[in-house]
């Protein structure tokens, strides 16, 4: 597609800023807790979700405090591409299961 330069280096900046992140943040423990933030700097979840799970867009879903089960069967829904044309299938299908159940946990466990 004609957007995928532009994302490519949008995926460059979220590597560095999830380099950063995890320097400043990242470097107290190395509990689950910071692997599934950086996770979700990673995939790129924050950007339309909010590093919290509270978007600042209403175009965008919040998932804070969701049930695990609920995004993990959500993740496994978008991935299996259920719905064409839905954003989010691209995000899921990144993931694998260990993925999606980690960011899963780590939204589930954030305020909303
Ligand atoms: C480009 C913007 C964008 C990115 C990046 C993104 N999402 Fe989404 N997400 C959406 C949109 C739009 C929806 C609503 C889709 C729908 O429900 O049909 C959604 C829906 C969801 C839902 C379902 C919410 C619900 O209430 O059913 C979950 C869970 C979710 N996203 C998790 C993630 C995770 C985890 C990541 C990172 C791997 C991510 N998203 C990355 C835009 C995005």
């Amino acid at each position: 597609m004609a957007k995928s330069g532009r994302s490519g280096l949008k995926k460059n900046l979220f590597a560095v800023c999830a380099v950063v992140a995890y320097a400043l943040f990242g470097s107290a423990s190395g509990a689950w807790a910071d692997e599934e933030a950086e996770l979700a700097w990673k995939y790129h979840c924050v950007t339309c979700h909010g590093d919290k799970g509270v978007a600042s867009s209403d175009r965008y879903p919040n998932i804070a405090g969701q049930n695990v089960g609920y995004l993990v069967s959500r993740l496994n829904y978008f991935r299996e591409g259920q719905e064409p044309g839905n954003q989010m299938n691209a995000q899921a299908v990144l993931l694998s299961d260990e993925e999606i159940q980690r960011l899963a946990e780590y939204f589930s466990r954030q305020a909303n």
